[in-house]
């Protein structure tokens, strides 16, 4: 078994997905979705693989709405390196290397939903192959700017996300560069 066939995939479909309990594009259901993750970084393991291809087990999330808006998301602060999913939100929860980010789900070339390939140790969109690293910085491919990431915020064990703002590190730049929090 080589990388190619430890990919993990979050969603495997170039189409946007419906909200419900299929994961789309493969037919697979969400337990089968979460199963193969799971076999995947097993298999990694098995192949005593470096600490660091095996840092970022990946896993679905719920956000908690704000009582105030649906657009304000609280996830836990994830305790160790990891991707986290939240289909429902359409969101990518990383805690990298001590920050935490919250990125859309979608490629930003032509909205294609992102493969996270642990083997890879980057995200990977299916359709044109652009990568990105956990960051979400663009390493190569069709797309022309990193991974768009939300507004976030820290208060106290929970990182708060705000769908209402989403950064493209194209066209701001600042905010981009500023959207992430200490894990
Ligand atoms: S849609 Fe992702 S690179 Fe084109």
């Amino acid at each position: 078994m080589n990388d190619r066939e430890l990919r993990l995939t979050m969603i495997c479909d170039d189409d946007r997905p419906s909200h419900d309990e299929r994961a789309p594009g493969d037919g697979h259901t969400r337990r089968q979705f979460l199963q193969r993750a799971s076999c995947a970084v097993g298999a990694l393991a098995a192949l005593g693989l470096p600490a660091e291809v095996m840092a970022l087990p990946i896993s679905e999330v719920s956000g908690e709405s704000s009582p105030a808006s649906d657009a304000v998301q609280r996830y836990p602060i994830p305790s160790t390196d990891s991707v986290k999913i939240d289909r429902k939100n359409e969101v990518i929860l990383v805690r990298y290397q001590g920050r935490v980010y919250a990125f859309g789900l979608w490629c930003p070339h032509q909205n294609t939903a992102l493969n996270w390939v642990a083997g890879d140790h980057q995200f990977q969109c299916p359709k044109h192959h652009s990568k990105y690293q956990p960051t979400g910085q663009f390493i190569s491919g069709r797309a022309t700017r990193n991974m768009d990431r939300y507004g976030i915020t820290k208060d106290g064990t929970s990182a708060v996300v705000d769908l209402d703002m989403i950064w493209q590190s194209d066209k701001d730049a600042a905010q981009w560069q500023a959207a992430s929090i200490p894990a």
